[in-house]
């Protein structure tokens, strides 16, 4: 790093220090409903990581591998993980995931799917890395919902639900992207076994390899 933080790295430190902590209900929300008790679990587009952790914490039996594509975010996800044994970040791009066949019993994806340039290229890869009968879930937060209670950390009375809500305009995905996202994930070798389902303030596809 020069002087002064590039781009990336300030939009990391920013995500580390806003959604990264006032996210965490949302995560233990996910990690908690998706219950998965042991394996091998993918955590796609990791950035601070921490939908990986919550899924590891108190499960000795999971391990968890998150991936992303960013230097900056693994650097926090490593350090959020303070040294969690069955919680693995490696760099990799979820278009070319580095792991044979059926490695993973689970992968999820959450906020991730809107920066993915090649989403048909990462459905085929999660296929391909998923056992039978695994599961993707694949998370974007949904611009038109409520802040349900409970969801958000707040200090005091930060973050205001606008400010939230409007980071959902600007970082999930409205109806039209996310059907165009469901259109994709159905083209996919998952086929038509996809299904659409609101958790929380997100909207998630469930896809079955
Ligand atoms: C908004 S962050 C969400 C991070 C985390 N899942 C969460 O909910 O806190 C999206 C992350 O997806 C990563 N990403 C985008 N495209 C990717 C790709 N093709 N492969 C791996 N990671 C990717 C970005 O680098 C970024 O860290």
């Amino acid at each position: 790093m020069g002087l002064f933080p590039d781009r990336r790295e300030l939009s990391a430190l920013a995500y580390q220090l806003g959604p990264g902590r006032y996210y965490q209900p949302a995560y233990r929300f996910i990690a908690a409903d998706i219950g998965v008790a042991q394996g091998s679990v993918l955590d796609v587009g990791t950035g601070p990581g921490w939908v990986a952790i919550h899924l590891a914490a108190g499960r000795p039996e999971i391990d968890a591998v998150g991936i992303d594509v960013s230097d900056t975010m693994l650097r926090y996800a490593e350090a959020n993980k303070r040294g969690r044994l069955n919680v693995t970040f490696r760099k990799m791009d979820a278009t070319r995931i580095v792991y044979p066949e059926r490695t993973f019993e689970l992968a999820v994806a959450v906020q991730s799917a809107h920066h993915w340039k090649d989403p048909g290229a990462v459905f085929a890869e999660v296929h391909r890395v998923l056992v039978d009968g695994g599961k993707f879930y694949v998370y974007e937060a949904n611009p038109a919902s409520e802040v349900p209670e409970g969801w958000i950390a707040r200090k005091g009375p930060l973050p205001p639900d606008r400010f939230v809500r409007r980071q959902w305009a600007r970082y999930g995905m409205d109806d039209a992207r996310f059907a165009e996202l469901r259109r994709v994930a159905e083209a996919s070798p998952f086929g038509p076994d996809v299904t659409e389902e609101p958790h929380g303030f997100y909207r998630r596809l469930v896809c079955t390899r």
